[in-house]
């Protein structure tokens, strides 16, 4: 039977195969391509989507509203000042009517919980913009990122460096181990990824091939194809500031680490937004090895292919 995604949610991918994220990494390559011809297609023509946002987003929100509003769906943005989202009704009766309006629903918020019960009541697939535990439309697009540098992933290596236990790479441990691509955590013992989630992805791991790694030595970028880092205080984790910056300095991405991989070829990746002179220097993001830039076209790309995998027949 050929592979269909339609009526899916994406929450996590750990509820994805290796070959259905394999079909959305396709699916992206050829919506890119599409786009970059110009071809103007009506494919969510009659279709809604709600975005839903407790966090604040520029990426995720702009990626969303373009790659369904250019072709012809309507996006509708709805931020915790304009709906109830749990607090005046419940989180499921708000599901179950924006279900009757919406063909689709992007939760981006705090608990992973609120993505789950949105899409078990609206009945409608809910797209995960980002919650304090995934991030896997941007890990979709960091893989098409490190595909477009490198061809085939399985067998590479891509290193992130900083908070070891955030969303981000949380969501790159997740999507490595199901392609095999080998990811190394580099991050200070207390942040290390959690231990249920370690042992879940190893054990995807040994079916791919990939190699896990989490790590406090900062010489374990060596042989790094990719190097990755994101912010040191996530949204919702302001006030851990100071001692992130006192933890994590010695994990800054600089030209220094750059080379420390000993390959002239590794690309830095960062999910954005940065905070330059923290978790990475400008020399390094706004240099030649930096692919931070595609990156970020490439969040639109692979949400598109999300919602066009998930939304058409
Ligand atoms: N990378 C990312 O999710 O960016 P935004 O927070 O701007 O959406
Ligand atoms: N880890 C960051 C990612 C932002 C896209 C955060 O949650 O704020």
């Amino acid at each position: 039977m050929p592979l269909s995604l339609y009526g899916r949610s994406l929450l996590t991918l750990l509820d994805y195969s290796p070959d259905e994220i394999r079909f959305l990494l396709k699916l992206s390559a050829k919506v890119k391509a599409e786009a970059k011809k110009g071809r103007i297609l009506r494919r969510f023509q009659g279709k809604t989507l709600a975005l839903l946002f407790e966090k604040r987003s520029t990426r995720t929100r702009c990626a969303f509203e373009t790659a369904f509003g250019e072709e012809g769906g309507h996006p509708v943005f709805l931020s915790t000042a304009d709906i109830q989202l749990g607090s005046k009704e419940s989180l499921e009766d708000t599901a179950r009517v924006l279900g009757r309006m919406f063909s689709a629903i992007q939760f981006r918020g705090f608990k992973q919980e609120t993505a789950e019960v949105l899409a078990k009541y609206s009945q409608v697939p809910v797209y995960n913009g980002l919650t304090d535990l995934y991030h896997p439309t941007q890990a979709l697009a960091d893989l098409l990122t490190l595909e477009e540098s490198f061809g085939d992933v399985k067998g590479k290596t891509l290193v992130f460096t900083g908070d070891g236990r955030n969303n981000v790479a949380r969501s790159l441990m997740v999507i490595c181990s199901k392609l095999g691509t080998n990811f190394t955590v580099i991050t200070p013992a207390e942040l290390n990824p959690d231990e249920e989630l370690q042992k879940k992805c190893r054990s995807l791991a040994s079916a791919s091939g990939a190699i896990i790694t989490v790590t406090s030595d900062i010489n374990a970028v060596t042989g790094a194809d990719a190097l990755y880092t994101d912010v040191w205080t996530s949204m919702g984790e302001e006030d851990k500031k100071d001692e992130r910056v006192k933890l994590l300095t010695p994990y800054q991405v600089n030209q220094k680490l750059m080379d420390k991989t000993g390959k002239k070829n590794t690309i830095f990746l960062h999910c954005l937004p940065a905070v330059k002179g923290e978790e990475v220097t400008a020399d390094v993001i706004d240099g030649p090895q930096s692919k931070a830039w595609d990156q970020a076209e490439n969040r639109k790309h692979t949400i598109k292919a999300v919602m066009l995998a998930t939304l058409i027949k």
